[in-house]
């Protein structure tokens, strides 16, 4: 039997849970410090990470309590060591470290977006690689074929603004406030989608000797030089596209009606996930598919993709919302991974706020 013990601190959840033998979740404590932040319309990094130090070691010995095992008990101390928020970041891998350090307890760095794919091992048992994971939060935005455990392929990831971030800053224009993701996905329910002809954003397809505008996912494109770039993502000149519309009624003395722009941009946002996603399916031939991240809790995201993959023929995973949003119990399942494989940190681990997918 083996115990993990995971830490989570890249943004604004404190987080730690025990999760044994990679795939079932003992415990899932969650400190959320997003009342605090909402005071200021966003996180505020040096609020966080004085946040952190003060929960981290609470919310470590709960995690341990609730699942009924002591240090003692534990195999492994996996914690987020990048991406994120330097000074958030260094609280838990420094926590991390001094238990390594006083217990002798092995010590597994992780990838917070690789634990984020991994969340969907939790509820999917039968669920394995090879497959294909969209991740969609407030930093990221990727297209991922994960081959094997621990092994990643980005097809394409965002160029500007990440799908979270867009939700955030237009729920921020209309009013709605921090955190703007769920915020737009309810008012969205009593809103007209089609109201309002909010851009399918485009990206520059790289060709050997310019870049060139493509409808984004456009599948005439043919050689493997041309495609490049073919499904990286771009959502700051939809959230320009928003505030233009807002600025133009408010000009116009028309009145706006915040549901019907709440659910056409969430139906803009969702389009392109969903084309994208589904034309690198066919290109590669992918037989399961599962969404990841805080925006894969989108009502409107889960129902167009699980559409989609049934019309493609193909599996579609997702995790509960719990396992959407930033735990610890997914930074558990990927530290479980790299444990089997012997990918042991030593007390040298820091934090590494731009790490990328599939470095170490
Ligand atoms: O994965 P996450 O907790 O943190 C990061 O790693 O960034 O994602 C947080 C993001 C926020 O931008 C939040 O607005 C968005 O996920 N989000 C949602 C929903 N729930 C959370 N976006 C759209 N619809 C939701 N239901
Ligand atoms: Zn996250």
């Amino acid at each position: 039997m083996t115990h993990i013990l995971a830490i989570e601190s890249s943004c604004d959840e404190t987080a730690a849970a025990v999760v044994k033998n990679g795939r079932s979740v003992l415990s899932n404590v969650i400190y959320s410090q997003i009342d605090l932040h909402t005071l200021y319309g966003g996180v505020v990094p040096e609020i966080a990470s004085r946040k952190h130090i003060e929960k981290i070691n609470q919310v470590i010995e709960e995690a341990l309590k609730e699942a009924g095992v002591s240090l003692k008990d534990i195999d492994a101390i996996a914690v987020t060591y990048g991406p994120g928020l330097v000074g958030a970041l260094l609280v838990g891998v420094a926590e991390a470290k001094a238990i390594s350090f006083a217990t002798g307890i092995p010590l597994i760095g992780v990838h917070h977006i690789e634990g984020h794919i991994c969340a969907n091992y939790i509820e999917h048992p039968e669920l394995e690689p090879p497959f294909m994971s969209l991740v969609v939060s407030g930093g990221h935005t990727h297209l991922v074929n994960v081959s094997d455990y621990g092994v990643y392929e980005i097809l394409g990831r965002t160029r500007d603004d990440a799908a979270g971030e867009a939700f955030d800053k237009v729920a921020r224009a209309i009013g709605l406030g921090y955190p703007g993701g769920p915020k737009i996905d309810k008012v969205s329910k009593e809103g007209n989608a089609e109201a309002i002809d909010f851009p399918r954003p485009k990206v520059r397809i790289r060709t050997d000797s310019s870049y060139v505008s493509k409808p984004t996912g456009s599948p005439d494109v043919k050689s493997g030089a041309e495609r490049e770039g073919e499904y990286d993502f771009s959502f700051s000149g939809l959230k320009s596209a928003v505030l233009n519309y807002l600025n133009s009624e408010k000009m116009a003395g028309r009145e706006i009606v915040m549901e019907d722009v709440a659910a056409s941009f969430q139906k803009a946002v969702t389009d392109v996930l969903v084309e994208h996603s589904m034309n690198a399916v066919r290109e590669y031939g992918a037989k399961k598919f599962a969404i990841a991240g805080g925006v894969a809790s989108n009502s409107s995201l889960r129902a167009q993709m699980k559409a989609a993959c049934e019309n493609e023929g193909i599996e579609f995973y997702y995790p509960s919302p719990v396992f959407c949003t930033d735990n610890a119990a997914m930074i558990g399942v990927a530290g479980y991974y790299e444990y089997l494989k012997g990918n042991f940190a030593d007390l040298s681990l820091n934090a590494v706020p731009n790490l990328r997918l599939g470095e170490r």
